[in-house]
């Protein structure tokens, strides 16, 4: 068997850069590991930047999500018992985000895939990836696919990184002592907008899904079990940190679904070896505070189709070689904006008075000068 470019995972990265594959005539084999079911079930982030949704809309995929996705004009950051909001009308006109679930992009893609012929296997065992310097080729379930290139879209804990030579990878990363629990609830949400909250207690989240389910998360110790968190304490420690502004009544439903993320960074550079391109959480991680995981896994398969593009029309590797250092340049900023809003806004175990009202004092800062604002509302709605 034989295709252009071989593409390993069926997040958002892989399933999307199929489907821009063939928007420009170039084939594309994608192989996923779990099942259909699994990868339309699993529960992500939810914020989508501007850049991502007219990505979605080019590429003929965003017409569910133009209808059901839910467009904000700003965020609320709540501390010391007051809300602040980050107008991103007044801050960034023109620029919005779009709440609309991981999983339901992922639906979008496939159906769109399948509806064009496009070649997407799942449950494919013992992926593995060969001769990535030159005549590239995957095999799978005893078959062997050739490929002028392959796309590594397969996530952090993927086969695709690890086929890279020891010691060709510089690693930067930096775990957190905290992860986040996170649940999908069938009740409306208690906001319009996005509520990120700082309390003594830690960090809590207030995010949606749709005018009748919620999605929330906690800030919750690095071993945190989900067993240990039965339905009447995850409510009773988000009204504990989110019902913290005078008026404010969180209503509570049926939990749907929970999940323990833990908190990391992490990037691994360059983006590439050999025939070997790396988008999305195979190449870098963020943690979840400023919404970026999708957008720059979206941001780096736009970046790889048009350099594949170049490349198959006349052989040219430009941009193809300049792939890693241009994604590079957006991720390092994404990564400081995620470590930036994460430090703003849980607590640290070690944190000493001191630090405590440094942070307090930074968020103010945030909140009542419009610079500061405006870098935060530009980072979080995505820079161009
Ligand atoms: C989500 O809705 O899942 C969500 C929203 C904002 C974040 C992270 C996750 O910063």
């Amino acid at each position: 068997m034989r295709t252009q470019v071989g593409i390993i995972g069926a997040g958002p990265a892989g399933l999307l850069l199929s489907h821009l594959l063939h928007l420009r005539g170039i084939s594309s084999v994608v192989l996923e590991k779990r099942s259909r079911e699994y990868v339309e079930r699993r529960v992500r982030a939810g914020v989508l930047e501007q850049g991502t949704v007219d990505t979605l809309v080019e590429a003929g995929v965003g017409e569910r999500m133009l209808r059901e996705g839910l467009p904000h004009h700003g965020i609320e950051l709540r501390y010391g018992g007051a809300g602040h909001r980050i107008a991103f009308e007044k801050l960034v006109p023109g620029r919005s985000i779009t709440v609309y679930g991981q999983q339901e992009v992922v639906k979008d893609l496939i159906a769109a895939r399948l509806a064009a012929g496009g070649d997407v296997r799942f449950e494919v065992e013992d992926v593995a990836l060969h001769s990535l310097e030159s005549e590239p080729y995957l095999t799978f379930g005893g078959e062997r696919l050739d490929c002028d290139v392959i796309a590594g879209c397969d996530g952090f804990h993927g086969v695709s990184r690890p086929a890279v030579p020891e010691g060709v990878l510089s690693v930067f990363e930096r775990d957190y002592p905290f992860a986040w629990l996170g649940i999908l609830a069938r009740v409306a949400p208690s906001s319009e907008e996005l509520i990120y909250t700082r309390t003594e207690r830690g960090f809590a989240l207030h995010s949606m899904r749709s005018p009748t389910v919620s999605r929330f998360y906690l800030q919750v110790p690095a071993d945190a079990h989900v067993e240990d968190w039965p339905d009447e304490r995850i409510w009773a420690e988000l009204k504990a940190r989110l019902e913290s502004v005078p008026g404010f009544t969180l209503a509570t439903g049926e939990i749907m679904e929970k999940g323990v993320t833990p908190m990391r960074a992490f990037v691994a550079e360059p983006m590439q070896y050999g025939r070997l391109y790396l988008a999305g959480d195979a190449a870098h991680i963020v943690p979840p505070t400023g919404a970026k995981g999708l957008n720059l896994a979206v941001a780096d398969v736009r970046v790889l189709t048009e350099a594949l593009a170049a490349y198959f029309a006349d052989g040219s590797t430009e941009l193809l070689d300049g792939y890693s250092a241009a994604c590079l340049k957006r991720v390092w900023r994404a990564q400081h904006f995620s470590w930036w809003m994460t430090t703003l806004l849980h607590t640290f175990e070690d944190d000493d008075p001191y630090a405590r009202r440094l942070q307090l004092s930074y968020l103010d800062y945030v909140t009542s000068s419009e610079a500061a604002a405006t870098t935060l509302a530009e980072n979080y709605v995505g820079l161009p």
